[in-house]
């Protein structure tokens, strides 16, 4: 019997709310499949930060270490900044175990409808691949003169040889994969002088050993237009940590909510953890109301399952969200219905159940 030791953070907000159901639906999918799943819960939150000044304990990383996964609900409350709630949990998280590749599945489901006119599912059907360690996201850079009319902020961007060309390799791998065979890379490189042409020079390098690949790059700004104006022209995403944050936000909104977004933090290597989580974060507009809709958490602990080898447990898992999606079983009310957080978790439950 395969078994699995799962670490789980439910964080902030409605992670506390969402988790819950990830962890029903992959218990249900679980006990179908004879794998045994043993959940560690860690409180680590702003509430922690509260008493103890940190955001998890300083062997927090070590701790962390021994499991097969992470199971993350979301990170940062009011209360407390978000640059030192982020940089306190999720993003240490993301560097120390080298979960470079952010993959982001974007998929209109039948049963939602786009904000766009006139777009059914298959039209919207694509990856985010999203560098996840490096790039913008650094903290390096500081304050100067601070306090005078003189002051200045820098904040670098980093972008190694290694780093951009491993999540491109993946990217490409990806789309090499795929039907369509079609690679869209996003970046900046009218405006952004050093950084951008070295990504997009090393995105040209690596097409070559891909020739049957459909290479594209566009600037971020005409980027997002023509991805609310032709969803369907894109397949495979790949950007750097700031545009696929952006992009991953952008894309599940033109398939109704953002809330059904899964995100793998994925180390391909599987030399440390990966992490899995919702795109969303902790909604604090909705916390403690019990309508945070749980699919994204859901879908996430899909690929969690994926990752570790259990693709029956994901497919049971995927079916099971299709299924209460387009039979409208139970909707949350961002998806137009008036299901609870824990209705639409067992209507999903009902379905692994019935499968
Ligand atoms: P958010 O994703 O938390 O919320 C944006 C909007 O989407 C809100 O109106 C919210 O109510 C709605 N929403 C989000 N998830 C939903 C769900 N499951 N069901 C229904 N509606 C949902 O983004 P924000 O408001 O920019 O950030 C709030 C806090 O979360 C901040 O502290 C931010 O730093 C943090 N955050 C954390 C993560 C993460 O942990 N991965 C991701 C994004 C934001
Ligand atoms: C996400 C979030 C995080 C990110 C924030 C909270 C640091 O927006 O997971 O998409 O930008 O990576
Ligand atoms: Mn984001």
């Amino acid at each position: 019997m395969s078994q699995f030791n799962i670490a789980v953070i439910p964080g902030d907000g409605i992670g506390t709310e969402v988790i819950p159901e990830g962890i029903k639906a992959l218990q249900a999918a679980a006990a179908q499949q004879g794998i045994e799943l043993n959940f560690t819960h860690f409180d680590w939150s702003c509430e922690t930060y509260h008493k103890t000044g940190r955001m998890m304990p300083e062997d927090g990383l070590e701790q962390l270490s021994r499991f097969d996964a992470i199971f993350l609900g979301a990170v940062g409350f009011p209360g407390v900044p978000d640059h030192i709630s982020l940089w306190g949990l999720l993003l240490p998280i993301r560097r120390a175990f080298n979960q470079y590749v952010n993959l982001r599945p974007v998929r209109l489901f039948e049963g939602l409808q786009s904000p766009l006119a006139n777009k059914k599912p298959g039209d919207i059907d694509f990856y985010v691949v999203r560098e996840n360690v490096e790039g913008e996201y650094s903290n390096i850079g500081g304050i100067q003169y601070e306090g005078t009319e003189d002051e200045v902020v820098s904040q670098q961007s980093i972008f190694t040889r290694k780093g951009t060309d491993r999540i491109l390799k993946y990217a490409f791998d990806l789309a090499q994969s795929r039907d369509k065979k079609h690679l869209s890379s996003a970046t900046k490189s009218n405006g952004l002088f050093h950084s951008m042409p070295y990504w997009d020079g090393r995105v040209e390098a690596m097409a070559e050993q891909y020739p049957e690949v459909k290479v594209d790059q566009f600037h971020i700004d005409i980027f997002t237009a023509n991805l609310v104006r032709m969803p369907e022209f894109y397949d495979v995403i790949v950007g750097s940590n700031l545009f696929g944050d952006i992009l991953s936000d952008l894309g599940p909104a033109c398939t109704g909510t953002i809330a059904i977004a899964p995100s793998a933090n994925i180390n391909p290597e599987k030399t440390f953890p990966s992490m899995f989580e919702p795109v969303h974060g902790s909604a604090p507009d909705i916390a403690g109301q019990n309508i945070a809709n749980p699919i994204g958490t859901v879908w996430a602990a899909a690929m969690m399952m994926q990752h570790l080898g259990c693709n029956a447990m994901h497919d049971t898992i995927m079916t099971a969200i299709e299924t209460v999606i387009r039979d409208q079983t139970a909707l949350t009310r961002d998806m137009s219905g008036n299901a609870s957080t824990q209705e639409l978790g067992q209507a999903i439950v009902d379905a692994i159940q019935a499968s």
